[in-house]
């Protein structure tokens, strides 16, 4: 088992990451499907391979010192996929956690879910389940699974939650809905990755994109490495965040 280290500024400074590394980055994985028919094999062969590039992008996430990492693994769209599809991805979904939770475990990595699990079969349900579980007083990174998301549902969720509550409508803030959100508690997310050259949200964290960084790389998933990890980092540090405000 791999014990993950952080790496110290002089090596940050050696892959000129040392400066403002961003707190909460999440990635649209995008482009398993034409990964795989590029080399004419089916689509859950890309999927494969995108399980595979994951492990090694959630092992630099912690070594760079990002406290919270999101995937999009699995949206509220999804489901309109083929059957086998859809199974094959719970399959390694379920394998995922299988083979990598003693590692991410003891790599003192928290393990959250955004999204409803309820619809899911009862293996992929108890996997995901006793993973956060296990993890759940871990104070690593973060590593969050966007599975059944949506963010417009998450937003509505969030909606419903607060009138149940019973707070005054002048009450309700913006804090008011972003602590009703599954991302609750995470840091303000700073950057957004999408592979495969497409440039949209998908429905992917559109509350709390509002000040986000956009980085879109042509790679796809399966190709996405800490070398192309790192140059989008690099691009984020580059970038002026105004959040509004005039900056000399
Ligand atoms: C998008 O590629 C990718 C997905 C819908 C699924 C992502 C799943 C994984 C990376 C594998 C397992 C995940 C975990 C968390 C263990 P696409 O199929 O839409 O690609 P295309 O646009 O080229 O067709």
């Amino acid at each position: 088992m791999r014990i993950y280290e952080r790496y110290t500024e002089a090596e940050l400074n050696e892959i000129g990451l040392s400066g403002r590394i961003p707190e909460h980055v999440g990635i649209i994985m995008d482009g398993n499907g034409r990964w795989a028919k590029q080399r004419l094999m089916p689509r859950t062969f890309g999927h494969r391979a995108g399980m595979e590039a994951l492990h090694e992008i959630v092992r630099e996430a912690h070594c760079l010192g990002i406290k919270a990492l999101t995937v999009y693994a699995f949206s509220t769209e999804n489901w309109r996929r083929p059957v086998q599809e859809v199974n094959a991805l719970f399959g390694l979904l379920t394998e995922y956690f299988e083979k990598e939770i003693d590692e991410l475990d003891a790599n003192g990595v928290r393990i959250v879910a955004l999204g409803d699990l309820d619809p899911f079969p009862q293996k992929v349900k108890a996997c995901m389940t006793d993973a956060i579980e296990r993890t759940k007083n871990n104070t690593g990174l973060s590593f969050c699974i966007a599975i059944n998301y949506g963010s417009r549902a998450e937003i509505v969720r969030a909606i419903k939650k607060i009138m149940l509550s019973g707070v005054p409508a002048d009450e309700v803030g913006e804090d008011t809905v972003t602590s009703n959100l599954y991302t609750a508690g995470l840091p303000e997310l700073d950057l957004i990755i999408r592979t495969a050259g497409e440039e949209r949200l998908s429905n992917f964290l559109l509350w709390q994109a509002a000040y986000a960084e956009f980085v879109f790389t042509p790679v796809c998933w399966p190709d996405f490495d800490t070398a192309e990890f790192r140059r989008c980092i690099i691009e984020f540090m580059k970038r002026t965040r105004r959040f509004g405000k005039v900056v000399e």
